[in-house]
């Protein structure tokens, strides 16, 4: 293969063209004192954008403290944090990357551990270090796992804030110019929580049937729509299964899909699970089977067929050849890495090499590129022994 992969291929959503397909999946880093972003972040992102992703996205932006994971988590409830959030934007732009952001509440899961003080509920020990629990909010007053706080049971009218709060969200985030928006709305967060029979037992006009439970997703995807620019993109990442007896269902997902393009929402990102979990990946883990690599790729592939509305696939995408195969086979129009990335945030560097050698190091920074091309014409020689 040369110079023509699908990988390298341009991509365009509204008024922003992709300069290819790899995207570096949201990933909180729990390091954010004050809920506002630091070189730490910086960093962390900056590197994936130096190493040829075509758009990076920053982890979750929680729309108000309550809706935080941890104490640590990243907040866009305050002017105070766009300045941090807008130098990494730039900056991702200057690399070559479309800067994205994720925008989220994290309901009944809210309150939490960081994953390596404990990942369980907040708790007194906590506080004694200066973590204080909070009462998380929820659709009910259910515990979103066993042994998690019991959360607030959102009213209407406080429904309607937290809407707001994500259009208010919303408007920082394009103010920090980001191009592309997703809204998180899966792995057992607030909107999930709400279109999921498994967590929304509510018996008023934002539970019961399908259409109840739909409608939190549906009012926050008109409010964000109606505060991000016509021309910037909007995704929406679902849990497109719970992967439970009685859960949500993909094709319950091709639906939800279906109304948020009505709304102006421009592509799926296709995730999975997290009701009833610590994480997403939790109750695949306890099922004590091995992970299948690609194993959310098919529901990717199904929204896609069934609606029409461009996809992106994630969940244990990990060689050029594999991601190459998933847009070869039009199961998703972008791919996205995280774990991969953070072993190796010049991934799609090397996708570059090995997807099309005849490029040379063309696809690398040319400082760098000047340098590793002449290392190649010297070529090496291994003492013995060294290899
Ligand atoms: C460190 C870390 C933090 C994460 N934080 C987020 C997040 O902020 N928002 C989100 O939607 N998913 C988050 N995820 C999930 C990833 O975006 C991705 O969906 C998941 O890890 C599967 O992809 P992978 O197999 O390439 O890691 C996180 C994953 C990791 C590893």
């Amino acid at each position: 293969m040369s110079g023509s992969s699908r990988l390298f291929s341009p991509f365009s959503l509204r008024g922003v063209t992709f300069p290819n397909r790899i995207v570096v999946s949201p990933m909180q880093m729990y390091l954010a004192p004050d809920a506002v972003a630091t070189d730490w972040h910086f960093q962390h992102l900056a590197k994936y954008a130096v190493g040829g992703a075509g758009c990076v996205f920053g982890e979750v932006l929680c729309v108000e403290p309550r809706g935080r994971n941890t104490h640590w988590d990243l907040g866009i409830w305050d002017d105070a944090q766009v300045p941090p959030l807008a130098r990494i934007a730039a900056f991702l732009r200057e690399a070559g990357a479309v800067p994205a952001a994720q925008i989220g509440h994290c309901g009944a899961k809210a309150s939490r551990q960081r994953p390596f003080d404990g990942h369980g509920p907040l708790g007194p020990d906590d506080a004694a270090r200066g973590e204080p629990p909070w009462t998380p909010l929820g659709p009910t007053d259910d515990p979103a796992a066993e042994g998690y706080l019991v959360p607030h049971a959102l009213t209407a009218a406080e429904i309607a804030t937290i809407v707001d709060q994500f259009a208010a969200g919303t408007r920082r985030i394009d103010a920090a110019g980001y191009d592309f928006l997703e809204v998180h709305a899966a792995h057992g967060y607030l909107i999930h929580s709400f279109y999921s029979p498994i967590s929304n037992r509510r018996t008023d006009g934002y539970g019961g049937d399908r259409r109840g439970r739909m409608r939190l997703a549906l009012e926050i995807a008109e409010a964000v729509r109606g505060n991000w620019p016509d021309d910037k993109p909007l995704s929406y990442r679902l849990s497109c299964v719970d992967g439970m007896e009685g859960g949500w269902t993909i094709e319950d997902t091709v639906a939800l899909a279906r109304e948020l393009r009505a709304r102006g929402v421009d592509t799926i990102d296709c995730s999975s699970r997290g009701v009833r979990g610590a994480t997403s990946l939790a109750n695949l883990e306890a099922s004590r089977r091995p992970a299948v690599a690609g194993y959310q790729v098919p529901y990717a592939e199904h929204v896609r067929r069934e609606t029409g509305i461009p996809t992106m696939a994630v969940g244990l995408i990990l060689t050029p050849r594999q991601a190459e195969r998933i847009l070869e086979r039009e199961q998703a129009d972008l791919v996205l890495l995280a774990r991969e990335a953070l072993v190796d945030p010049h991934w799609a560097l090397r996708a570059a090499r090995e997807l099309e050698p005849d490029a040379g190091w063309q696809r690398w920074p040319p400082s760098w590129a000047w340098w590793l091309a002449q290392r190649e014409r010297t070529g090496i020689e291994y003492p013995d022994g060294w290899e």
